[in-house]
């Protein structure tokens, strides 16, 4: 009976102890795992919220320590985060305007920010990512609008470091509404893939929509592209595309995202977008740019391995990267469109989520 009771005594203990023990070993696996393999997140809104805080005077402001944003150097830090895709966004009211010149001006401040802390540093290519010591920043344009239906900026903005652009957003973009699979076509041959995600399909910021039905996430075939496609999709913190409604989003909601788009197109598919200073509502637990860890964590919980999870933070990105890198010194999608060509602008389709969904197939189908 004494042994009994001792051993009751002792499956009570461990009962406590063994949740708790083994809850702080994930955290701990989460840790080292993302010490080894740093965040390379796809999206992130700040230098927006520098603009309209500060007018994009950074010397009004310590970016180590800034409490009016979900990004400051200090939790990108604690967020294990190695590269940053910093989105140079100017407001639909600029098209047709001053899109180019906001553009511009967002490029420098993500310039100057990048210079003159010895946190970061800016880097261009993937190999930029893989030898950087710091936070690497990179810079990627979202919204057709700011090419004002120019190739020639489009080009400069390239030479000026861009790696991306999104084609839509919001905004009903002229360069949006004409036929996709034309511009992608002559974007192709006209950069011969070097500004990144061309050829390759690439979602940037959404998540699954057989999750959540929003207009903004990815369905099943399209992720199921993705395997074939070797592309990616960078799955968003946004908690309205997230929720679906939902009153309680938390680290659940997002790890449902991941589950189920890995259940479709694997793990080698999926990278992270989160969003952070775009939007207002994140889930509960991922309030800013230090949380990151606790999405791993869970992660790990649900059963994903280490090489999964290395993907996901860091590989996977970095592989669809070189490969955009590779098919620039190829060159040989498409026709080479290297005069002044003007901008396409047949108006016959515009960009539904139908005709985008059917391009998705072969490249730069990214949706803002
Ligand atoms: C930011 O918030 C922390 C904690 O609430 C506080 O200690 C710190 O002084 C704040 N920094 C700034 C620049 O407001
Ligand atoms: C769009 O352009 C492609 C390539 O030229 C063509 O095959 C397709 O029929 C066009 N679609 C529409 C709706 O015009
Ligand atoms: C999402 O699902 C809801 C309920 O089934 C439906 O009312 C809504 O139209 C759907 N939205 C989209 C974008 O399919
Ligand atoms: C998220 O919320 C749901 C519903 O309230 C709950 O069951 C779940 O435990 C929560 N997850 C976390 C990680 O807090
Ligand atoms: C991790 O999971 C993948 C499948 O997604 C599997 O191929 C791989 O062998 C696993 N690695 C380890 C170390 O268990
Ligand atoms: C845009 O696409 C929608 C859905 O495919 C279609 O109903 C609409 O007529 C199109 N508009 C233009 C201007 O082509
Ligand atoms: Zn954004």
């Amino acid at each position: 009976m004494r042994n009994t009771a001792k051993l009751l005594w002792l499956l009570m203990i461990f009962s406590d102890i063994v949740p708790f023990s083994c809850e702080k070993s994930m955290r701990e696996r989460a840790i080292e795992l993302m010490q080894d393999a740093r965040l390379i997140d796809g999206h992130n809104d700040f230098v927006l919220q520098l603009r309209i805080l500060y007018q994009n005077r950074l010397s009004r402001v310590n970016l180590r320590e800034l409490n009016r944003t979900h990004t400051n150097l200090v939790k990108l830090q604690a967020g294990y985060v190695g590269a940053q895709f910093w989105s140079v966004y100017v407001l639909c009211s600029a098209q047709n305007k001053d899109a180019v010149r906001l553009t511009l001006e967002q490029i420098d401040v993500v310039k100057r920010m990048c210079n003159s802390y010895e946190e970061l540093e800016l880097v261009m290519t993937s190999q930029g990512i893989s030898d950087s010591r710091r936070i690497a920043c990179l810079i990627g344009i979202e919204g057709g609008h700011s090419i004002d239906s120019s190739l020639a900026t489009l080009r400069m903005y390239y030479d000026l470091g861009v790696r991306y652009m999104t084609l839509t957003h919001s905004c009903n973009t002229p360069c949006c509404r004409i036929n996709l699979s034309v511009y992608i076509y002559q974007l192709n041959g006209f950069l011969s893939g070097n500004l990144i995600m061309t050829l390759l399909s690439v979602h940037l910021h959404s998540s699954a929509f057989s999750v959540c039905n929003h207009s903004r996430n990815v369905p099943d075939d399209i992720l199921q592209q993705l395997v074939s496609d070797t592309g990616i999709i960078m799955v968003t913190f946004n908690a309205d595309v997230l929720a679906c409604g939902r009153k309680v989003v938390n680290i659940s909601t997002l790890a449902d995202h991941f589950d189920h788009i890995k259940e479709i197109a694997g793990s080698e598919s999926i990278g992270i977008g989160g969003d952070y200073d775009g939007v207002e509502r994140f889930p509960e637990g991922l309030q800013d740019v230090s949380k990151y860890p606790s999405l791993i964590e869970e992660l790990l919980r649900r059963g994903w391995n280490e090489t999964e999870l290395k993907g996901v933070l860091r590989e996977n990105f970095l592989r669809v990267f070189r490969e955009v890198e590779n098919k620039d010194e190829g060159g040989e999608e498409g026709r080479r469109l290297d005069e002044t060509e003007a901008f396409p602008t047949v108006t016959s389709t515009n960009a539904s989520a139908e005709t985008s969904r059917l391009l998705a197939s072969y490249c730069f189908y990214l949706q803002g």
